[in-house]
């Protein structure tokens, strides 16, 4: 069974357009392997994606259990997106080229289970393009669709539609799709007695005419630190943070600790792939999908302060938190702001690889 899957997998793959998406009949799980893919769900995905799947639990992250979405797109696109996940969202590469911790297997096993858990009919969508005057879809867009996906598309309620994994491993029909039915049980209604036909045509043209071409790009993957290098600055005074509700320091004060050598330690508690491709230097790995029993692995339970940061904004690193302050860490504290706005605030972040060449 399990050969079954991953070749179906392996061939989706390669559809990397996804232009053609044929109807599909998932694979028969076995109860072990239905087990199996419901722990790898609970670990790795509830956390955002809601223990029923139904979305929305952290980062506005979209249900998976919508009809709309499964019944046209399992299995490429939803396997595409959880393998190579989406840049600049809390939706990371979860696949072992990425540094995460999926084989192709775990992915085709969990994409299957998607759909085994909520049986849908699926959609043979059509193929082919979907024309429409992108200038006026552009207006449309921005009357209709800004408020929740973002003025340029770069998601704020709402998946990133200016993504270009996304708009990689969506074709049009997908896209259209999703306009005219909505995703049924979200916020997402169907826009087809609010625009016309050709309307729609118009605002996927739009959508298309954002998309410049992507390629999976992994990083090259390097070692984490060493447990002995995890406190920066061993020598350094403590740091004095000022926590809103006892937890959340702002992310100019942990600058300022990084630029006057303070000792402390910062977890990236995103999944691992998230620290290959980028983080804030001197940061440990340790990420939310983590046994419980091993938070506290090789951190000093000795009042040296314990930082921890994720994507937009909470989540992980108060999922982190949360265990280490059960074990009884005294000085922890979450960034407030999360590493997408560090980022954009222009503040430091190194990658792996840089930080390879660095030792
Ligand atoms: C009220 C907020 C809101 C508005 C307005 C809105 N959307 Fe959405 N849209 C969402 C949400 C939320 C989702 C994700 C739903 C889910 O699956 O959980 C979504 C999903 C989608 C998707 C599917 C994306 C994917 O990753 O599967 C497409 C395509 C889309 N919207 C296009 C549009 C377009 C085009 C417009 C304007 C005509 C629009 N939306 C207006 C909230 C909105
Ligand atoms: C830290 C939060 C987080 C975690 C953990 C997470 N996701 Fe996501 N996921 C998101 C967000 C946010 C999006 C929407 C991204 C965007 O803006 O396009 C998303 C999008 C998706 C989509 C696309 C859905 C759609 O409507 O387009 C799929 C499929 C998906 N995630 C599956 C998974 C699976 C499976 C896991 C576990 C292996 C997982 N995610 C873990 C946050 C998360």
């Amino acid at each position: 069974m399990k050969q079954v899957w991953s070749c179906i997998f392996l061939l989706a793959a390669m559809v990397a357009g996804g232009a053609s998406q044929a109807a599909w009949e998932p694979p028969e799980l076995s109860k072990e392997d239905m087990q199996r893919a419901e722990d790898m769900y609970q670990t790795y995905c509830s956390l955002c994606h809601g223990k029923d799947r139904e979305g929305y639990a952290a980062d506005h992250a979209p249900s998976l259990r919508s009809k709309s979405l499964l019944s046209t797109g399992l299995p490429n696109f939803v396997y595409m997106t959880i393998g190579w996940g989406r840049a600049n969202t809390a939706m990371e590469g979860y696949s072992k080229e990425m540094g995460g911790p999926l084989s192709r297997e775990d992915i085709g096993l969990l994409t299957v289970w998607l759909a085994t858990v909520e049986p849908v009919e699926f959609i043979e969508l059509q193929t082919d393009s979907v024309v429409g005057d992108a200038e006026q879809g552009a207006a449309l867009y921005a009357e209709n669709c800004a408020e929740c996906h973002g003025e340029t598309g770069q998601g704020v309620t709402a998946p990133s539609l200016g993504d270009q994994a996304l708009l990689a491993h969506a074709s049009d029909q997908f896209l259209r799709y999703a306009v005219v039915n909505g995703r049924d049980g979200t916020p997402m209604k169907s826009f087809s007695d609010v625009l016309s036909d050709e309307q729609i045509d118009s605002v996927v043209a739009y959508l298309r005419s954002q998309s410049s071409g992507w390629s999976p790009n992994p990083p090259k993957l390097v070692s984490p630190p060493s447990p002995e290098e995890y406190v920066l600055n061993p020598d350094g005074e403590t740091p004095t943070f000022t926590l809103r509700e006892d937890r959340y320091v702002p992310a100019a004060e942990v600058v300022a600790a990084l630029e006057q050598k303070k000792r402390f330690i910062l977890l990236d508690t995103r999944p691992a792939s998230a620290w290959q491709r980028s983080h804030i230097p001197g940061a440990v790995p340790m990420p939310y999908y983590r046994e419980k029993e091993r938070a506290g692995e090789n951190l000093p339970n000795d009042g040296t302060w314990i930082v921890a940061y994720c994507a937009c904004p909470h989540a992980a690193s108060d999922f982190v938190i949360n265990n280490l302050r059960e074990l009884g860490y005294q000085n922890t504290a979450v960034i407030d702001e999360g590493i997408l706005r560090w980022t954009s605030m222009g503040l430091p972040v190194t990658t792996g690889t840089a930080l390879e060449s660095d030792h």
